[in-house]
Parts: C-alpha cells; structure tokens; sequence
C-alpha cells in the first residue's frame, strides 16, 4: 500500500455528530533498533518487536462535531485525571502531521481522557501506547463513517497514523512479533506502518516474558527525535543501518527455528549498539547507569553458571528489560528477586509479556 491509500475521500459526517471511543494499546519493546529516521516518520533501518501485554495506556476520545468548522484544532487532554497543557503541543503536531489522511479532524472538538497502566514517570516510553491508543480512536471514526474498510485496513491505517505520532507506536497495533520497515525478505513489510511477523514463529516464543527493572525513572535527557537526528551525521550510520537489515534476517530465521543461543547473542547486541550509537553520535550521550551495566553483568554471569536462555535488551533509557522464555518464570523470577532488584530505584520492576495488541474498550 501506498501513502495515497491512507487519505480518506468522499466522507458523510452526518451520521457522527457526537460520541466517544476507547482503545487499550500496548507498550512492545524491541529486539532490532529502530534508531535513525527521515522525514515523515521514515524509519532508516526495519525493526522487529514483541508487543508487550501488561504496558499499557487506556484512551478514550469524546468527540463533538463543530457548528462552525475552524482554523484550529479544538482538544483538551486529561491524563490520570489532571488536565494536562504540557500534552497538547505534541498531539497538535500529531494532528497537523495526520491532518491529510483523517480530514474530518478539524470538524470535531475532542476530550482525550488517557491513563498508563504504569508509571508514568518510570522511564517506559509512554509514546508508543499513547500515540498508537489516539490513532486507533481516531481510525474508530474513520469507521463508523466508511464501515466498509477491513479489518487489515483498520490495522494498517491505526499503524500509519500512529507512526506519525511516534515511530515505535506502529508497532503497537498487533501481537505478538511486529515489523515495521521495507525488508526485502518481509513479504508486504512497509516503512509506512508495522504487520504481524508473516511466518510461523518457533513455540518456545509464546509468551516470551519480559521483566522491566526500573533502574532510573528520571525524564529521559535526550529525547528520541533529537536522538533519532543525531544519526543523520553519524560516522558509523551507514553500517549500523545494513547490520540492522542483516538482523533481521538473521532474526527472521532464529524466530521460525527456535535458536534460543544465536536470539540472545542477536538481542544483547542490538540493545549495546543502540547505545553505542549514543555515545559516539555528535553531541555524545550516555544513557546507561551504573546499575545497568551491573545487572547486565549479573544477567551474563547467570547465563553462564546455569543453562538460562535469559538475556536483556535496552530502550532509550537506563532500565533493563529481562527477556526470558516462559518455561524458565520460577527460575529467572527466583533469580531476578535475589539478585537484581538490589539495583532497582526503590526495588521497582514491571512483569510482562508478549500479547496480542491493542484492544477496543468500553
Ligand atoms: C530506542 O519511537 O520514541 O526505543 O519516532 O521520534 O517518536 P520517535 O521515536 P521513538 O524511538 C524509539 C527508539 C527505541 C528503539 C525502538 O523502539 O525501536
């Protein structure tokens, strides 16, 4: 599909003249970096994630038509209960960015009433649920005035859209592997919007469990747009782009065949490049705290005093996310319990896992 296929045309809004619709999505994490991007929102390497199940941000869009349609978009956004104006710069970009493929925006009025399922100040990017739970409220729209789209275009649209909130919001639509950017081995993968992984992926993937220790819930120093930019001069960006491509076809395969060894080798250094990039970009910067190199350290060392597959991955932050296959939960929670929450700000951490994607609410 193209960009054009996202512009909505011909539209009746007679039928939808107030109302409100909820979405619940999902926060993923990835295993191949997306770190780099052109204009709008194009993603300079495909990226692979496992959609989480617990992370989570619950919205719900009350909606109103305008007597008068005017120049500005009419929004107000409470988040957790407070009316928040620190919100809206964001989701009037978002707005302005969208504005061509939902063009009834600007006939509404809108409340956006939005709560995480976590903290909000832990560190977890709340961008890819938030942005990916307004879109799908928005595509809700979409449908209840052309109830003829499909189910895989509503996905692929509430993917598009989201993506131009937030890169990784567009991969928060579907479960449980996701991936977005054109790869030539991906059949119908797009830098337009992320598709669930097309091939059948290996049993020992069900449910992957993923535990978020929360080692430093401050407000990240360098945002990930500026991050993102930071790779356009980058001397290393043009090999850190086809490694990214090679892993993914080397992903593509450790998925179907189940090669827990080469997944974790493939995951631990994505996370480590992802921060490398960081520290050798123009200004440099260091996200990574002490404690997150200990628990890294930690984890490597019980990989190999045991027969563990468990191994971390990073985001743009200094919290470690754990991954581990189900059937090793007692083990690694065991393990997770005596070992690592010493290096947790106050203990904190967050149990998920992979799921299924983001759900209408009521
Ligand atoms: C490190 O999606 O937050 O988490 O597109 O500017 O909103 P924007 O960036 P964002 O970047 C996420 C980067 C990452 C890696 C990833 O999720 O692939």
């Amino acid at each position: 599909m193209t960009e054009k296929d996202f512009i909505l045309k011909d539209f009746d809004l007679s039928g939808l003249t107030s109302g409100s619709f909820s979405w619940q999505s999902p926060s993923n994490i990835a295993l191949v970096k997306y770190w780099g991007k052109s204009d709008p929102q194009i993603p300079k390497n495909p990226s692979i994630s496992f959609t989480l199940n617990n992370c989570h941000t619950l919205t719900t869009l009350e909606f109103k038509k305008k007597d008068k349609v005017s120049d500005d978009f009419e929004f107000e956004v409470i988040f957790e209960g407070k009316k928040r104006e620190d919100f809206k710069p964001k989701i009037e970009k978002f707005f302005k960015r969208i504005e061509r493929y939902i063009p009834f925006i600007r006939n509404y009025s809108y409340v956006i009433n939005t709560e995480n399922s976590f903290p909000h100040s832990s560190g977890i990017a709340s961008s890819a649920s938030g942005m990916s739970a307004l879109a799908l409220c928005l595509i809700n729209m979409e449908k209840e005035i052309n109830p003829e789209i499909t189910k895989e275009y509503f996905n692929r649209k509430a993917s598009f859209l989201a993506r131009l909130g937030s890169g990784s919001a567009a991969r928060s639509i579907e479960g449980e592997i996701v991936v977005w950017g054109e790869h030539r081995e991906i059949p119908e993968s797009s830098d337009l919007y992320g598709i669930r992984f097309p091939f059948d992926v290996h049993p020992v993937f069900k449910n992957y469990q993923d535990t978020i220790l929360l080692v430093d819930k401050g407000q990240k120093q360098v945002s990930s747009t500026l991050g993102h930019n930071l790779m356009i001069d980058h001397p290393f960006s043009k090999q850190r782009f086809d490694q990214a491509r090679k892993n993914i076809s080397a992903l593509t395969n450790i998925l179907q065949e189940g090669n827990l060894k080469n997944f974790v080798k493939l995951v631990e250094s994505e996370a480590l490049t992802l921060h490398a990039m960081m520290m050798t970009s123009d200004p440099d910067f260091i996200l990574m705290k002490p404690n997150t190199l200990e628990i890294i350290q930690r984890i490597r060392e019980y990989r190999s005093q045991t027969e563990s597959d468990i191994c971390f991955t990073l985001d743009a932050g200094a919290n470690v996310h754990v991954l581990f296959p189900e059937r090793e939960k007692e083990n690694v929670n065991t393990f997770i319990n005596s070992n690592l929450l010493a290096f947790c700000q106050k203990k904190q951490y967050i149990c998920d896992q992979a799921g299924k994607g983001a759900k209408k609410a009521n």
